[in-house]
């Protein structure tokens, strides 16, 4: 099945961990993607792996000039936007005594701020085509008030309320806005971070044990990126082995 046939996707984030899982299963499934990250390095393995028509953008999700610089590119070389997903963000690791306001302004900066952004170019592209899929990665942190990292659950709150709101501003356009909201999951960020020890912990609290992994997230982007997802929107749906109920 071929769900994205035609299609041009944005993922940001898609340098490794679950962007770069998502953006490969997009493109297995027909769609050019734009691997957008702010490692430059890691992006062009990426899109060569992935093969096929797509192609790395390095882009700083926070910067309003690079944000605009990835549109323009992908308008450029496909005509147009049908899928973008926001999975770049910093994944910190600060207790509460040591938040500073610089630490909290670099997390917002990058996982609020870059949402908008993210989502402002995205939305003018493709509002008048009448089609979009715009698909946030949030996290379960949110529900769980998560430890150490307090800019981070406010910052992926809003995103969680921004989806909300986005969906309802832009529904009238048939374009879909959701939220996957993921459990701990082994990837390369979380393997460089003491994130990595809270493992056994998250698995007592699971209703489904093991280990989430990259591949485990995929399917539910993937369905809300979808064409045949179009009667949802504004949603978040929690991806945690039934870790969270909300
Ligand atoms: N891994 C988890 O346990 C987990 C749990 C819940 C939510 N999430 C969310 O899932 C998404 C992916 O997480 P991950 O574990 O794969 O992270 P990761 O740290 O492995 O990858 C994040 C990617 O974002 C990129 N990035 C950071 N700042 C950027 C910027 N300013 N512009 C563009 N790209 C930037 C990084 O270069 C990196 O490639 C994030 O939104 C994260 O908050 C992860």
């Amino acid at each position: 099945m071929n769900r994205f046939d035609g299609q041009t996707a944005i993922v940001s984030g898609a340098a490794r961990g679950i962007g770069r899982a998502i953006a490969e299963r997009l493109a297995s499934e027909g769609a050019t993607v734009a691997v957008a990250d702010i490692d430059a390095n890691g992006i062009e393995g990426v899109a060569s792996d992935i093969g096929g028509s797509s192609f790395a953008v390095a882009t700083d999700v926070a910067e309003p000039d690079s944000v605009a610089v990835l549109h323009n590119e992908v308008i450029n070389r496909t005509g147009r936007l049908d899928v973008l997903v926001n999975a770049a963000a910093i994944v910190p690791f600060v207790p509460w005594d040591d938040l500073t306001f610089k630490e909290w302004r670099r997390v917002m900066r990058v996982n609020l701020d870059g949402i908008y952004l993210m989502c402002r170019a995205a939305s003018d592209i493709m509002r008048p085509k009448q089609y979009g899929r715009i698909v946030n990665i949030a996290s379960n942190s949110i529900f769980a008030g998560t430890p150490n990292m307090a800019h981070y659950v406010a910052a992926k709150g809003g995103v969680l309320t921004f989806t909300r709101s986005l969906a309802t501003e832009i529904g009238g356009d048939k374009i879909t806005v959701n939220a996957v909201c993921p459990g701990l999951t082994d990837t390369e960020g979380v393997q460089e971070s003491p994130h990595k020890d809270m493992f056994n912990f998250v698995d007592m609290l699971q209703a489904i044990k093991g280990t989430g992994t990259p591949a485990d997230i995929v399917p539910a982007v993937c369905f809300l990126a979808s064409g045949e997802a179009h009667w949802i929107t504004g949603q978040a749906l929690a991806v945690d082995a039934g870790m969270i109920r909300h």
